[in-house]
């Protein structure tokens, strides 16, 4: 059958993978078509929590602003309590999301950009919004149903929802950005590996006003224990701001061995009642859904011409806010690969490293969220609620915490010890920042990687290291402030050296005319175009001044040269043909 549509790329689904792939390669020139299977994008709050590393990649992509319109900024997500309900007795609060004063040099210091808290149904149409009108083709109530590949592409079978028949739409590559129930990781035999539906939860979004419960202490999150509020457990549950202090989404858990539960709207405002500890208020509910934890993750990421990327390949709890942010950083690693082999300066075998680079990343953020589900043992047990099933009793451990014991005094340190352990979940900044890249499209200059000093998931390490993100520094352009991440990024190549390396500025814009790959050259340097201001950059670029970095496109070192060679142009364009696989 003829295909009725052709395009590069066909982005299956518009959640944050398949929306901002769409973005990306529309920005990058790249013809792409988005099929997904519902009438408009996310119907519910869902993820939140947008970290420094995607605001820096939305920056990169123009969205910066737009976001932060809408965003509730880093100052107002970070008191986050842990509570008998909002208006009852608090237990203990912990500075999170960078917000602990001691912490937050280390995020001011690592990027130009903040966390912020954007809910997932307010994100997506900004992102899809910005690639419609950069080209992207979104065809919505369409759905994927299979595919085939040959050597010159893939041919997708789609239903049309609204008038019921199906047409096939040819691609050169296609991405499977539809979510944890993947088919199209299933019908190209991705492996599977870990557990699916490990415990079940439901969401109730409404709308209250709880500010005099929360706006003195204002977080995203506050987590409620409430003994004996479910049938015979601790009763742990989540009230999650959506929109400052009057729209919330509550996270509470179901058995998932039983019959999924009928959760009426007498029943979401009983347990909406329960956890704030106020049956006055007046709530709305706005919807409530029932959704499973996973520990699961794909151990490759492709099968030919079909990448998937986001949920698809790695399905984990919401602990740590990884989910939306590690699906728009795999957009981001794919979507200037994808660009350079369509357009032909790149060989496909460039492809080969979206999976090496990312496989290793997804593996690791579901063990951690899965990991900082576990941490909340030491919390129950310091607060003596594992000791017993009676809710009673559970309730006479909390409170012997506050005796004058040396009982209590033992229990009130393990509480401490307990919160302190849940900086893993709320503030971990190597964990978001740390990624170091070992695959064919980074080019080793044949140092050791450098040793992390401080622990690797809670402190963000700059290196220029090959692989690793480029650190961020305030440099003058043009009497602008801007980032090291402005000078590159923009689907380019960027080279950073300083004064003695004019040889390499020279070598850029030669090897880019040769290879047809934009590269982007600036020398660093006092009466330069661009000024070290601060010496920041002098402190972290950790190669002489007329040494070189060469950055990829996303933002990560692909090569440096630790000082000037004798035949600059020779070296960058054996570095590139390497990289591009064209060697
Ligand atoms: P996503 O599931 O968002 O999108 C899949 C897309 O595929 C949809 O557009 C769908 O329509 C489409 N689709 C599916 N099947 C299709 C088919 N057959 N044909 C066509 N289209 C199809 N993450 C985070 O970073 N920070 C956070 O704070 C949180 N918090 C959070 C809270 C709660 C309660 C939940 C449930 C989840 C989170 N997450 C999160 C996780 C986050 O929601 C999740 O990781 C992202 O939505 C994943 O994005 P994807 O684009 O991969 O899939």
């Amino acid at each position: 059958m003829t295909a009725s549509l052709t395009t590069d790329v066909l982005v299956v689904g518009s959640g944050p993978a398949g929306a901002s792939s769409a973005l990306f390669l529309s920005s990058l020139g790249v013809d792409n078509v988005v099929i997904t299977k519902y009438c408009w994008t996310a119907n519910t709050p869902r993820a939140h929590i947008t970290n420094q590393r995607t605001m820096e990649i939305l920056r990169d992509a123009g969205l910066e602003a737009d976001v932060l319109e809408k965003a509730t900024p880093q100052h107002l997500m970070g008191q986050t309590p842990f509570v008998t309900s909002l208006a009852g007795e608090e237990l203990a609060r912990l500075h999170t999301w960078g917000n602990h004063p001691a912490r937050l040099a280390d995020y001011t210091l690592a990027s130009p950009s903040t966390h912020v808290d954007l809910p997932q149904d307010l994100l997506e149409p900004i992102v899809l919004g910005h690639a419609a009108s950069r080209g992207s083709r979104i065809r919505f109530d369409t759905e994927y149903l299979g595919l085939v590949q040959d050597d010159e592409g893939v041919t997708v079978t789609v239903r049309d929802r609204l008038g019921g028949h199906t047409y096939d739409i040819r691609a050169k590559y296609l991405i499977g950005a539809d979510g944890g129930r993947s088919q199209v990781a299933q019908d190209v035999g991705l492996p599977l590996a870990g557990r699916m539906d490990v415990a079940g939860s439901m969401n109730i979004v409404f709308t209250a006003d709880l500010s005099r419960y929360v706006a003195y202490r204002p977080s995203v999150l506050y987590w409620v224990l409430q003994p004996g509020s479910d049938v015979g457990g601790i009763g742990l549950g989540l009230v999650r701001m959506v929109r400052p202090w009057h729209e919330w989404l509550i996270v509470w858990g179901y058995d998932i061995d039983e019959p999924p539960p009928e959760v009426s709207d007498e029943h979401a405002i009983e347990i909406v009642h329960n956890l704030v500890g106020d049956d006055t208020i007046d709530v709305a509910i706005r919807s409530t859904s029932l959704w499973s934890n996973n520990r699961a993750w794909m151990e490759r990421y492709a099968e030919g011409r079909v990448f998937c990327m986001g949920d698809a390949c790695h399905r984990h709890p919401p602990s740590n806010g990884l989910g939306s942010n590690t699906s728009i950083q795999d957009a981001y690693n794919l979507a200037w690969k994808l660009a350079l082999v369509v357009q032909g300066k790149a060989a496909p075998a460039l492809l080969d490293s979206y999976d090496a680079e990312r496989a290793p990343v997804g593996e690791q953020i579901v063990k951690r969220a899965n990991q900082s589900i576990d941490e909340f043992g030491p919390i129950f047990q310091a607060l003596g609620l594992l000791d017993t099933s009676d809710p009673e009793q559970m309730r006479a451990n909390i409170e012997a915490r506050k005796q004058a014991t040396p009982e209590a005094a033992e229990q009130r340190r393990r509480l401490r010890e307990a919160i302190e352990l849940k900086n893993y979940e709320f503030n971990a900044h190597g964990v978001e920042m740390n990624h170091r890249y070992r695959s064919s499209a980074v080019v080793a200059d044949g140092t050791p990687e450098p040793p992390f000093e401080r622990d690797p998931e809670l402190y963000y390490a700059p290196t220029t290291w090959p692989g690793a993100r480029l650190p961020h520094a305030w440099l003058e352009h043009r009497a602008a402030r801007v980032s090291t991440h402005d000078l590159a990024g923009k689907g380019r190549f960027c080279l950073l050296t300083g004064i003695g390396g004019d040889g390499w500025v020279d070598a850029a814009a030669a090897v880019a005319g040769a290879t047809g790959v934009e590269i982007a050259a600036y020398v660093i340097g006092p009466g330069r175009e661009v000024l070290d201001t601060y010496d920041d950059w002098a402190r972290a670029r950790e190669v002489e001044e007329d040494g070189c970095l060469l950055v990829r496109p996303d933002g990560h070192v692909a090569w440096r040269s630790r000082s000037r060679v004798d035949d600059p142009r020779t070296a960058l364009q054996g570095v590139l043909e390497q990289l591009l696989g064209l060697d």
